[in-house]
This record gives structure tokens, C-alpha cells and sequence, in this order.
């Protein structure tokens, strides 16, 4: 590989986050409690130059060596800039702050999942034109590391299917109504009491959320998407206490799961409730745990639990990203940091 001068002189590496709400945030504290280990690895220190907020008015910790601002293109002028980490919600302005950063020469890092699922090939494509590595490890079951998973699986295993419990939210009001013998309503409560739930749940509940990711993990593990017209999408809204009791009853639970398969050329894709027995590697996930299950040829299932959401495992995911992107090097990147301006 070519290596431009930069890349070989260069002794940090310059991030800025977008977003400072529980991502943004947990990423800014990981990158100073783990600086460490990060220049251990890359052999170079990794620095936050810049933070891109919407609300001036709120109290935040942050170094005043950070530039702290309303206005992405102040971020895109800094003399020098690697790392975009992208933690905001919906899908603009996201959408187009990530591609001027690919076109400034920067690696991006998402977690917004949303924004992915409908941009997320245009983002690749434009990355592959400039150079640049995506990381979005943090799309998908927020601190598992499914994606880098089938990265590696995808090398020589032909997957079969992949199964996952993709919205936290939703396993918890599930695994409340069942061991606490609550409705519906006190569960969502409850879950947006603890902070799992927004005040708007409808994109976790009606299975919107789980969808996403499921269109993002179809895309990493087989290579397409299927129509998102033919993806049955059904969240856990219908689901009453008595259907939990009676399933209870026979030994089975239910769990919002989200299914991909490929048979022939033909990728179909279902994210919705099922009714699982004790057999069922996802039985036993619970609350707001998050679960993935991998099928392929040679190595037979593998399944993943862990944290779906929260601020450390999701900043974990997006840490692992910086790496990934960081290793994966693409000559152009310090060149082009070098030159903007
Ligand atoms: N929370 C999780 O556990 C989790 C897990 C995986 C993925 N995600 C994804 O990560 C992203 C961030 O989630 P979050 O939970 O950190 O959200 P959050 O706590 O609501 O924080 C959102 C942040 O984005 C900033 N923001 C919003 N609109 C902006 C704009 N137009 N320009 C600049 N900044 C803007 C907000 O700024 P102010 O602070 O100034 O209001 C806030 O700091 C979302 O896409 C979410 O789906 C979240």
C-alpha cells in the first residue's frame, strides 16, 4: 500500500464528535479514560479537536482545549482532522455532515442508525471514491461486536441466516410483562422511567428501530437488502399479558426477533414477535439485552449477547470503529487532511 508522507509523520490522531447526548458523550470520556490502550495500538495518540452541539445553553465537561460549536463547518476548516464520529439523531442534517466529511478526507464513525439504514450504501460508495474507511459498528445491537463478526465470517463461511433481538426496548417491556405480570402501558413506563425508552417510543415499540438494523445487517452479511416493501414489520404492541400467560403456560416466551435469510438469490427478511421454546439460543436473553445468531456452512450457529444500548457499550462499539478505521488506513486520508485549506 502507498503511503502518503503525512501518514508516516503524523503522531495524533484528530477527531471530532457530532453529538454530545449519551453516544456523543460516552465516546469523549472513553477516548480520555482509554487513551492508553489507543496509543498502544495505534501507536499514536488519538485527541478530540471538536464537539458539534445544537443547545449552547446546557452545562458540558469538556476540555477547553475542544473547539465546542453550533457549526459543522467551523469543524471542517480545523487544520487538520481524521475522525468524524457521528452521534446525532434522525436523518439530516447527518446525512450531509458525514459526506462533506468524506470529501475533506475524513474516516467516518456512526451509530445513528437510522441515518444509515437509508444513506448508508451512498456513504460507502462516496468513502470508496475518497479513500476513506465507514465504521458503524454501533448501528447494530449497540456494544456487540456483530458487525466486525461477519466482517470476519464473510471471509470464506456462507452464511445461512441471521437471527437477532435488535431492540432492547422492546425485550424489556416483554421480559417485564412476563416475570412481573405487568400490561403493557406499566412496562413502557417503566422503561422509559430507567431511560431504555425515548417520550416517543413508537420507532422501538412498532419495530421500526429493530428494522434498521436488520436492513444494515442484511446488507454485511449477504451483501444486499431485501425490498424493504416485502419486510413483514411488526412490533409488540398487540401482544396482551394473556398471550404471555398462556405461552408461559406451554413453556414458551415470546421475543421480538428479527430474521434473515437467503434461499437462492432471494433475500427475505421478517422483524416481528415469535413465540420461542427453551431450545432457542435467544430464551434466555432478558431485559434490555440485546442477542445476535449467526448460521453458516462451516462453523454452524454462533450466537452474541450482550448490551444493546447505553452510553459506555455503544461508545465501545464506535472505540473498536476508530481502530478498525484507523488499521484499515487508506492512503488518501492525511494527504487530503493535509491539503484542505
Ligand atoms: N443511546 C444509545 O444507547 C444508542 C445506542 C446505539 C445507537 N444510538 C444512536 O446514536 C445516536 C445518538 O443517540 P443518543 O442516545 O446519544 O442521542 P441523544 O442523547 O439524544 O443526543 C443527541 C445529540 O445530538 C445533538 N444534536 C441533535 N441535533 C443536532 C444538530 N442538528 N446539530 C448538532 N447536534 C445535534 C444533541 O445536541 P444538544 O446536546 O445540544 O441537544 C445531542 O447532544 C442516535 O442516532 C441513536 O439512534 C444510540
Amino acid at each position: 500500500m502507498i503511503k502518503s508522507k503525512g501518514a508516516d509523520t503524523m503522531t495524533v490522531i484528530k477527531v471530532a464528535i457530532l453529538g454530545f447526548g449519551t453516544v456523543g458523550e460516552g465516546v469523549y470520556r472513553t477516548i480520555q479514560s482509554h487513551a492508553e490502550e489507543l496509543t498502544a495500538v495505534l501507536g499514536k495518540k488519538v485527541e478530540v479537536s471538536a464537539v458539534l452541539i445544537k443547545n449552547t445553553q446546557k452545562a458540558r465537561n469538556i476540555s477547553e482545549d475542544v473547539l465546542v460549536t453550533t457549526e459543522f463547518a467551523e469543524i471542517l476548516r480545523l487544520p487538520q482532522l481524521d475522525i468524524v464520529v457521528e452521534a446525532i439523531v434522525e436523518r439530516e442534517p447527518p446525512f450531509s455532515f458525514l459526506k462533506k466529511a468524506i470529501e475533506r478526507g475524513c474516516h467516518i464513525i456512526t451509530a445513528n442508525k437510522e441515518m444509515f439504514a437509508h444513506h448508508g450504501e451512498e456513504l460507502l460508495e462516496l468513502a470508496e471514491e475518497n479513500n476513506v474507511s465507514v465504521g458503524y459498528e454501533a448501528t447494530v445491537a449497540g456494544g456487540i461486536p456483530v458487525i466486525q463478526t461477519l466482517r470476519q465470517l464473510l471471509n470464506i463461511n456462507r452464511i445461512k441466516q441471521v437471527q437477532g433481538i435488535l431492540n432492547g426496548t422492546s425485550n424489556f417491556i416483554l421480559t417485564e410483562m412476563r416475570e412481573k405480570k405487568q400490561s403493557f402501558e406499566q412496562a413502557l413506563q417503566l422503561a422509559q422511567e430507567n431511560g431504555f425508552a425515548e417520550a416517543d417510543p413508537t420507532n422501538d415499540v412498532e419495530g421500526f428501530d429493530a428494522f434498521y438494523k436488520t436492513m444494515i445487517l442484511s446488507r454485511i452479511a449477504f451483501g444486499e437488502e431485501p425490498n424493504w416493501h416485502d419486510v413483514e414489520r411488526e412490533g409488540i404492541t398487540a401482544i396482551t399479558s394473556e398471550m404471555i400467560e398462556t405461552a408461559e403456560k406451554l413453556g414458551l416466551k415470546y421475543k421480538h426477533i428479527a430474521t434473515i435469510s437467503r434461499t437462492g438469490d432471494q433475500i427475505k427478511a421478517t422483524v416481528r414477535p415469535a413465540l420461542i421454546g427453551s431450545e432457542h439460543p435467544f430464551y434466555h436473553v432478558e431485559g434490555v439485552q440485546n442477542a445476535v445468531s449467526i448460521q453458516s456452512d462451516i462453523v454452524g450457529e454462533i450466537t452474541l449477547q450482550g448490551p444493546g444500548a447505553g452510553m459506555f457499550p455503544t461508545a465501545s462499539a464506535v472505540i473498536e470503529d476508530l481502530v478498525y478505521v484507523c488499521k484499515n488506513n487508506k492512503p488518501a486520508l492525511r494527504l487530503r487532511a493535509l491539503t484542505t485549506n
